[in-house]
């Protein structure tokens, strides 16, 4: 067999997922270094240890494995994010918090930023990277999502972002300086919800995603623990899900002097901004 046949015989094997072609040529070139140029030349002898590589990735993904788990890492707001299991998968839809953030930080010389609920760390992270006058502090309590943490600020050579390893419900902030800017991306799915989920979603982990009977519970806590270390005139800025935002806005009533729901590629209210 040569390498193209091979690599159709993939991409059929992919299609269940909606993008054969797509799914095969980032295992080619992420797990064997083969672009797509070598695959059309079709010059270079197929190994059999190419094969194995390639196949053992193939049935990981039928079995239901993301395929940036196999890969080992994903993109983001045009930067690269350590992946694997235990660590939600950066979205596109997330990085609207990133752009909004750095919007409303314009002006702002030496900000202070908290990423609640950090995970990966990608957005504070970006942050850190395109504002280096800023501090950004980032709160993760799961041991495997914190692991990704300090591998991606390492990675991004990103001093001036700090890693908490924390249950943001109790931690006691006192001694952080005040934010202007709180950003989260909490786990916001109804707990009864999760079990419908996307085979792929269902791998990620749980602790990522469940936000409690209604979705809203990690709201609630930032509402009650988090608000007073907003500077006056600061914002929090959350992702949510489909039509959360006004319970949100909701929650935070009385605490907020203006609000904003911006809606994604697929209409649905995905962001919330609240000034303080
Ligand atoms: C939806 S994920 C978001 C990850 C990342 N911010 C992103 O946008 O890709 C939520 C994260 O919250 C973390 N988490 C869950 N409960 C937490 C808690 N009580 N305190 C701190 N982090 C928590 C999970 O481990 C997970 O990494």
């Amino acid at each position: 067999m040569t390498l193209n046949e091979f690599y159709r015989r993939c991409c059929k094997e992919l299609d269940f997922s909606g993008d054969g072609s797509f799914e095969a040529l980032c295992l080619f070139e992420d797990l064997l270094n083969i672009s797509k140029s070598d695959i059309v030349k079709n010059e270079l002898t197929l190994t059999q240890e190419m094969k194995n590589t390639i196949s053992k990735a193939v049935d990981e993904r039928k079995n239901g494995r993301p395929l940036q788990y196999i890969l080992g890492k994903w993109g983001f707001y045009d930067r690269t994010f350590f992946v694997g299991d235990g660590v939600l998968i950066p979205r596109p839809e997330t990085e609207t918090l990133v752009s909004c953030a750095l919007d409303f930080l314009k002006s702002k010389k030496s900000p202070v930023v908290y990423d609640l609920c950090a995970g990966s760390g990608c957005i504070g992270i970006t942050l850190a990277a395109l504002r280096p006058d800023a501090e950004v502090y980032l709160f993760e309590k799961e041991e495997a999502a914190f692991y990704y943490l300090l591998k991606n600020i390492e990675y991004h050579r990103a001093d001036n972002a700090h890693a908490v390893k924390c249950d943001i419900s109790d931690f006691d902030a006192s001694r952080l300086p005040e934010a202007d800017i709180i950003l989260s991306n909490p786990p916001y799915i109804p707990s009864g919800e999760i079990c419908s989920l996307q085979k792929e979603v269902i791998n990620e982990p749980h602790t990522a995603l469940d936000g409690g009977v209604d979705g809203l519970d990690f709201y609630r806590i930032i509402c009650e623990k988090w608000v007073s270390k907003i500077k006056n005139g600061g914002m929090l800025a959350f992702e949510c899900g489909e039509n959360q935002s006004e319970s949100i806005c909701d929650i935070f009533n009385g605490r907020i002097s203006d609000k904003k729901i911006i809606y994604d590629f697929n209409n649905i209210d995905r962001t919330v901004l609240l000034r303080i």
